[in-house]
C-alpha cells in the first residue's frame, strides 16, 4: 500500500475523534444510525431491470481506493456501482449476464459480484474488509455467488466468445477527476480484444432519476440535517463573524447527526461573494448591511441534500434586498404551481420551469439602469439530486413521480453585492409535488423573525455574563 494511502487511513480516527470532542455538549438532533443500506432485494431488482433492457453482458467495476491520493479522502464508492449493489468497499466488481446465455455456451450463473482476497496486511490499516472466502459473504453482499477478483478476466474471455459486444461505463471527452471509465475499459480490451462496449450510464441514470421509498427515505435524512444546519445558520448568522464560521457550524451538524460527508464544498457568500455562484473561498467578514448566501447541504448513507438559503446580516432586509429577494421567492412559488409529472427543468419548451422562473424574474424589478433582472438569472432552475448533487440522467426528461429535484431560481447583481438564491428540495407526486423542505422558511418576514429572537437570545445570554 502506498504511504499516502496509509497516512490517510491512520489519521482517519484522529479526524473523528476530533469532530466527536467538539461536538459532545452541542445540543443537536439525534444522530442517525450513519451508513444506512436498503435491503439486498432493492439492489437485486435493480439489476434485474437492467439486464433484461439490454441484449449483451453488463461489466461494472466499483472504485480501487487509489482515485484520490490526498490525505483527507474517504473512500465512496462509484455511484453506479453503488445503485446496483449496495457495496461501499474497495476493488469490487459487477458481471450481469442475459438470461438467453446458457443457449449460447455461457455455463455460470446470472449474476456474479467480485470481491478482493482477504488481504491481512491491508485490514491492519482499514480494519476488515469483506472477502469472497467469508463463510457469510452471499448474506452481507445478497448475491448467491461471490468470487475472487482474480477469476473475472477468465468468465470474460469465455464470455466474449458468445457475446461481441458488453456494456460498461465508457469513457467521454468531458470526463472529469479520475479516469475511472477510461481505465477499466482499457483493461476490457485488454481482456477481450475485439469486444464492442457500449455506455450503460443512460440506462442506469434514467433508473436512477426515480427514487424507491428506500432512497427517498435516505435523502429524507439527508434534507432533514441539512434543514437543521440552515435553521442554525440563521439563528447564527451577524456581522462580526466569517463565512468560514457559519459553513463550520453547519457542516458540525451534518457530522454529528450522522452524514458521512458534504454533499459539495459549502457556499456561504456575503455581500459581492453572494453573487459568485459557487463561491467556496469562505474567508470573508460579514458585514452590517449584507446579503448572506449558504448553499449548504450534507450527504446521508450515500444521498446528497441541496439547499440554499439567503439572509440579512443584520437580521433585517434592506428595502432594496427585500424586494430583489420577493421577486426571486415569486419565482419559485411559480415554479412550485407548476411542479408536477411532464413539467420539464430545461429552458425550453412549453412546459419548462426555467422559463416560468425567467419570465417572472424578467418581468418584475429592474437594475440601476432601468434594465429587466432575467439577465441576473445566471443559471438553471434545477437539478436531480441522489447518489450525485448533479444526479445521473437526461436533465430535460419529463418530470415523472418519484423524481427528486431542487427549485433554485436566483438573482445575482454584482454591482449591488446583492446575490440571492432560495433552493428547495421537491419530491413529485403522480398530482404535484411535495416540499421536502417545507420545514425551513422562506419568507422575509419568517426569517427576520427567527434572526431576530436569536438576536434577541444572544443578548440575554451575553448580558447574564
Ligand atoms: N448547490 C450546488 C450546486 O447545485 O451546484
Amino acid at each position: 500500500m502506498r504511504e499516502a494511502v496509509r497516512l490517510r487511513r491512520a489519521i482517519r480516527p484522529i479526524a473523528v475523534l476530533a469532530v466527536v470532542l467538539t461536538t459532545v455538549s452541542a445540543p443537536l438532533v439525534v444522530p442517525l444510525a450513519a451508513r444506512e443500506r436498503e435491503p439486498s432485494s432493492v439492489y437485486a431488482d435493480r439489476r434485474a431491470h437492467l439486464v433484461a433492457q439490454l441484449n449483451a453482458p453488463v461489466l461494472l467495476f466499483g472504485y480501487t481506493g487509489r482515485e484520490n491520493s490526498s490525505p483527507s479522502y474517504v473512500f465512496l464508492q462509484e455511484p453506479n456501482f453503488y445503485y446496483l449493489t449496495g457495496h461501499n468497499e474497495e476493488g469490487a466488481a459487477l458481471l450481469l449476464v442475459p438470461s438467453g446465455a446458457a443457449e449460447k455456451g455461457w455455463k455460470g450463473p446470472n449474476e456474479i459480484f467480485f470481491l478482493p482476497l482477504r488481504s491481512p496486511e491491508e485490514e491492519k490499516w482499514n480494519g476488515p474488509r469483506m472477502a469472497p472466502t467469508d463463510a457469510d459473504v452471499q448474506k452481507k453482499t445478497g448475491f448467491a455467488t461471490v468470487e475472487a477478483f482474480s477469476n473475472l478476466k477468465a468468465h470474460l474471455a469465455d464470455l466474449a466468445q458468445s457475446y461481441h459486444e458488453i456494456w460498461t461505463l465508457t469513457s467521454h471527452a468531458d470526463d472529469t477527476g479520475y479516469p475511472h471509465a477510461r481505465e477499466w475499459s482499457a483493461w476490457i480490451t485488454q481482456a477481450a480484444p475485439g469486444i464492442v462496449m457500449h455506455d450503460t450510464l443512460p440506462a442506469i441514470g434514467a433508473m436512477r432519476q426515480i427514487k424507491s421509498p428506500g432512497e427517498i427515505a435516505l435523502l429524507t435524512k439527508a434534507i432533514e440535517l441539512s434543514v437543521d444546519a440552515q435553521l442554525a445558520a440563521m439563528r447564527m448568522v451577524q456581522p462580526g463573524l466569517y463565512e468560514y464560521q457559519v459553513a463550520a457550524r453547519m457542516v458540525e451538524i451534518h457530522a454529528y447527526g450522522g452524514c458521512e460527508t458534504e454533499a459539495y464544498a459549502p457556499i456561504v457568500g456575503t455581500g459581492l461573494h453572494s453573487t459568485i455562484l459557487h463561491f467556496n473561498e469562505l474567508d470573508a467578514l460579514i458585514q452590517d448591511g449584507d446579503v448572506v448566501l449558504m448553499d449548504v447541504g450534507g450527504q446521508y448513507s450515500g444521498y446528497t441534500a441541496d439547499i440554499t438559503r439567503t439572509v440579512p446580516a443584520s437580521g433585517h432586509f434592506t428595502a432594496r434586498q427585500r424586494e430583489i429577494y420577493e421577486i426571486v421567492l415569486g419565482a419559485q412559488n411559480a415554479v412550485l404551481a407548476a411542479m408536477k409529472p411532464g413539467a420539464t427543468l430545461g429552458r425550453q419548451g412549453a412546459n419548462s420551469l426555467f422559463k416560468i422562473a425567467y419570465d417572472y424574474i424578467n418581468s418584475h424589478g429592474a437594475d440601476r439602469d432601468g434594465h429587466n433582472l432575467g439577465r441576473y438569472f445566471t443559471h438553471g432552475l434545477g437539478h436531480h439530486i441522489g447518489l450525485e448533487v448533479h444526479d445521473a440522467g437526461d436533465a430535460n426528461r419529463p418530470l415523472e413521480p418519484g423524481m427528486l429535484v431542487t427549485a433554485e431560481p436566483g438573482i445575482y447583481i454584482p454591482e449591488e453585492k446583492i446575490g440571492v438564491r432560495i433552493e428547495d428540495d421537491v419530491l413529485i407526486t403522480p398530482t404535484g409535488y411535495k416540499l421536502l423542505t417545507a420545514r425551513l422558511p422562506r419568507s422575509v418576514d419568517e426569517i427576520e423573525k427567527i434572526m431576530s429572537a436569536a438576536k434577541v437570545a444572544r443578548d440575554e445570554r451575553s448580558s447574564e455574563r
